[in-house]
């Protein structure tokens, strides 16, 4: 990616977090709502400042099969309030325990444990909530089921919480690279996957090729943004991540570069930032800022 390329991506970057931001705003209940506590804590788990990378990737797909973003705002905010209610339930003690996320307190710790177990429920059931109702999502009725099908099959027991049982099971296990693989592609993949797919199921015609390719992409540069995470955990600091540094070792969890080292996984994933763009070998100029996303992806430094 050139610099001109990289200003471009900055540019589309700000401009999309804008954009979700405010879409998100718009459509989580205010924070004085009836139970206001409850209220305040999911508007607290969500409006925090996250990179946003997922409703970016439905922005920028929609965007690459020419879909006016209207369109695509109903699911960015979905797949971005199932994101963070996961990372939510992710910090909780029974969980990854952690305190810090996004540079503030985590949820628990800023408000308590069950409020935090019931943000993140009420967040999941918002998100469907929105795509099964929100008016500005203009798309045939079986475009919206399909699109709740996607993303209740991206979150659920075969998809991110499928992933998470397994990475509990994980702690203090060596996997091999299938372990590891199979774990990733579902606690982070899926949902990544699925935030790609919602961007192209905005197209009143997708082509079932089109598709296809568009899929493997997301899952491609999903499994890379899970190693990237893991990378990160070792090489970056708490400042710049928001969140504690070094929280896979301390919980003995088995993560790429503990199996592969800092250069192996970061080899692995510039590998899939390569089969990303392969996949989009048959898209025009349009596909641009998917194929910029990829490479922040591996190279992201939070
Ligand atoms: C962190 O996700 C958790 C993972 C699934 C790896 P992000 O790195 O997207 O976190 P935010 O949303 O920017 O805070
Ligand atoms: C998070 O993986 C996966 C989900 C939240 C589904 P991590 O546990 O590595 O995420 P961080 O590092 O806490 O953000
Ligand atoms: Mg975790
Ligand atoms: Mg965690
Ligand atoms: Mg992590």
């Amino acid at each position: 990616m050139n610099s001109r390329n990289n200003d471009e991506l900055d540019r589309l970057i700000i401009d999309y977090q804008g954009r979700i931001n405010r879409a998100l705003d718009a459509r989580l209940p205010a924070a004085k709502l009836h139970p206001a506590k409850l209220h305040d804590a999911m508007r607290y788990a969500v409006l925090n400042g996250g990179k946003r990378v997922r409703p970016i990737l439905t922005y920028a797909t929609a965007s690459t099969l020419g879909v006016p973003l209207e369109i695509a705002d109903a699911p960015a905010c979905a797949v971005e309030l199932i994101h963070a209610y996961s990372l939510v339930h992710d910090d909780l003690p029974a969980m990854d325990d952690d305190d810090l996320r996004r540079g503030i307190p985590t949820c628990h710790r800023a408000f308590d444990e069950a409020t935090a177990i019931l943000a993140g429920d009420a967040l999941q059931c918002q998100a469907f909530y929105i795509l099964s109702h929100d008016r500005h999502l203009i798309v045939a009725p079986d475009t919206r089921l399909k699109m709740i099908e996607t993303l209740a099959q991206a979150a659920g027991s075969r998809g991110m919480a499928g992933g998470q049982a397994i990475d509990l099971a994980a702690v203090g296990q060596a996997l091999d690279t299938v372990g590891l693989e199979d774990m990733h592609i579902h606690k982070t993949g899926a949902l990544i996957r699925a935030s790609v797919i919602m961007g192209a199921l905005c197209h009143a015609e997708i082509d079932d090729a089109v598709l296809k390719n568009l899929d493997h992409y997301g899952k491609t540069i999903g499994l890379a943004f899970q190693i990237r995470d893991d990378i990160l955990d070792v090489e970056a600091s708490t400042s710049t991540l928001g969140k504690t540094q070094g929280s896979d070792a301390a919980r003995n969890k088995p993560t790429y570069p503990s199996l592969l080292g800092l250069a192996g996984a970061k080899e692995r994933a510039l590998d899939l930032h390569n089969e990303a763009l392969n996949s989009l070998k048959d898209l025009d100029e349009k596909a641009d800022p998917l194929r910029w996303l990829s490479e922040y992806i591996v190279r992201r430094g939070h």
